[in-house]
C-alpha cells in the first residue's frame, strides 16, 4: 500500500494526558552527556509550545472555508495533538527554567515573531510558514529514531517524550500542507519562499539560543564557540544529523511535492502497537527505539 493510501485508510488520533515522568530526576545534559547537543535540542524544544500555538492559529484561520469532511476532522485532531505537545513541552520548559535556562528569552523571541508575521503577512503566507515548519517537525522521527545509535545515549524519559512528539508530527505532517494547497490555494512560489524563510529562522533560533543556554550553564565565550563549532559539525558534517537528511528537507522544493510521498519510518508501527497495547508512552518510546536499525 502506498503511503498516501495508508494515510487515507487511517484516521488521525490524538492521545491525551501522557506522562513521561518529567517531575522526576532529569539530567542536565541528557543527550550523549553532551552540553552542546543537549542544549541545541533543548533550544528547539523550548520554542515548541508557543510555536505550535501559532501553527494552530494559522490552520484554524482556514477552518471556516474548509468543506472536505476528512480534512476538517484532520484539522480537529491536528489541533488536539499540537495542544497536547504544548502541555508536555511547557512542563519540560519549567524544568529547564529550574536548571537556570533562560527559556523566557526564547518564548519572547517566538511570540514577537509570531505577532510580526501575523501583522505583516497574509494569512496564506502564515499558513505557508506553518506548513514549512511542519515539514521540519515531520523529519524529527527520521532524524532521531531510524538509527539506533542516534538515541543510544539519551535519557529514557526525554527520549520517550521526543518519540511520541516525533510520531505524531509524522502522523499529521500533511494537515497544514493540505489546507495550504486545497483551501488557501497557496502556489509554488509562496510555498518555497516560506521554506527559505523557515530555514533562516530556525538557523538563527538554534544558534542564538544554544549559545544562550550554554552561557546559562556557565561556559565561557571560548568554550561556547568551540562547542558551537562542534555542534555545527554534528549537524552538518560527514554523516551529520541534519546533513544525512537534506534530501528529505529539499524535496519540499520539488514542484509536485506532497508530504505523503515520503515514507513513514520503518519502526512507526512498533510505537503505535505498543501504545495501543499498554497505554504507556514510556514503553512505546522504548519500543520505537528498540526497533530502530
Ligand atoms: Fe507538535
Ligand atoms: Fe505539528
Amino acid at each position: 500500500m502506498s503511503q498516501q493510501a495508508l494515510h487515507n485508510a487511517k484516521a488521525l488520533v490524538a492521545r491525551e494526558k501522557l506522562d513521561f515522568g518529567l517531575d522526576g530526576e532529569l539530567p542536565r545534559w541528557w543527550y550523549d552527556n553532551s552540553p552542546h547537543k543537549s542544549r541545541l535540542i533543548d533550544a528547539l524544544q523550548a520554542a515548541f509550545p508557543d510555536g505550535e500555538r501559532y501553527f494552530i492559529s494559522c490552520v484554524r484561520a482556514f477552518r471556516e472555508q474548509t468543506t472536505d469532511p476528512k480534512l476538517l476532522a484532520e484539522i480537529k485532531t491536528f489541533i488536539r495533538q499540537e495542544g497536547q505537545h504544548g502541555i508536555v513541552h511547557s512542563k519540560y520548559n519549567q524544568r529547564l527554567r529550574e536548571q537556570g535556562m533562560d527559556v523566557d528569552a526564547i518564548v519572547d523571541f517566538i511570540n514577537r515573531n509570531n505577532a510580526l508575521h501575523t501583522k505583516h503577512f497574509s494569512k496564506e503566507y502564515n499558513l505557508a510558514l506553518t506548513a514549512a515548519f511542519e515539514h521540519f517537525t515531520a523529519m524529527l522521527a527520521e532524524i532521531f529514531f531510524v538509527k539506533k545509535e542516534t538515541m543510544a545515549n539519551a535519557d529514557p524519559k526525554l527520549r520517550a517524550m521526543m518519540a511520541w512528539h516525533a510520531v505524531e508530527e509524522m502522523e499529521h505532517k500533511a494537515v497544514a500542507y493540505d489546507v495550504m494547497q486545497q483551501v488557501a490555494k497557496v502556489g509554488y512560489f509562496m510555498r518555497c519562499a516560506a521554506m527559505v524563510h523557515v530555514i533562516i529562522f530556525l538557523s538563527v533560533l538554534t544558534m542564538r539560543y544554544t549559545n544562550r543556554f550554554l552561557k546559562n550553564d556557565g561556559f565561557s565565550f571560548g568554550q561556547r564557540m568551540w562547542m558551537m563549532a562542534k555542534s555545527r559539525w554534528w549537524l552538518f558534517g560527514y554523516k551529520g544529523v541534519l546533513s544525512s537528511h537534506l534530501g528529505t528537507l529539499f524535496a519540499y522544493f520539488k514542484p509536485g511535492f506532497h508530504p505523503w510521498q515520503q515514507e513513514a519510518i520503518h519502526n512507526y508501527d512498533a510505537w503505535v502497537s505498543t501504545y495501543e497495547r499498554t497505554g504507556n508512552p514510556m514503553e512505546a518510546g522504548d519500543a520505537l527505539y528498540q526497533a530502530a536499525h
